[in-house]
């Protein structure tokens, strides 16, 4: 297996309704690591990419969180309309979308 040049992390963590942190599941981070899914097959990047759904990542509320290392780059309030967006300019074009990244004190 090749080593890929970015790999993604999407937070896919559940809580129970009323929870304080609220969770990524709630902002539908499903259907984010749905389209990542998808566009990586269709577009046939998995030499480049890895994709991995995970626990919690920190920013509880900004999800829906994507992190992408080896930059270190936290997304939020990611939506599957931004995916194309992050995997064209970011993980194929090496320029980080700033108008997706949680603020810098959060991150
Ligand atoms: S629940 Fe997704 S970042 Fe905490």
């Amino acid at each position: 297996m090749p080593r890929p040049a970015k790999h993604v992390f999407v937070c896919t963590q559940n809580r129970p309704a009323g929870h304080p942190r609220g969770s990524c599941t709630n902002s539908g981070c499903g259907q984010v690591m749905n389209e990542f899914m998808s566009q990586i097959q269709a577009r046939n990047l998995f030499d480049k990419i890895a994709l991995t759904n995970t626990g919690c990542l920190g920013p509880c509320g900004f999800g829906s969180s994507v992190l992408v290392y080896p930059d270190g780059v936290m997304y939020g309030k990611v939506k599957p309309t931004d995916v194309a967006t992050i995997i064209d300019q970011h993980l194929l074009g090496g320029e980080p979308v700033v108008s997706l990244q949680v603020p810098a004190e959060v991150w």
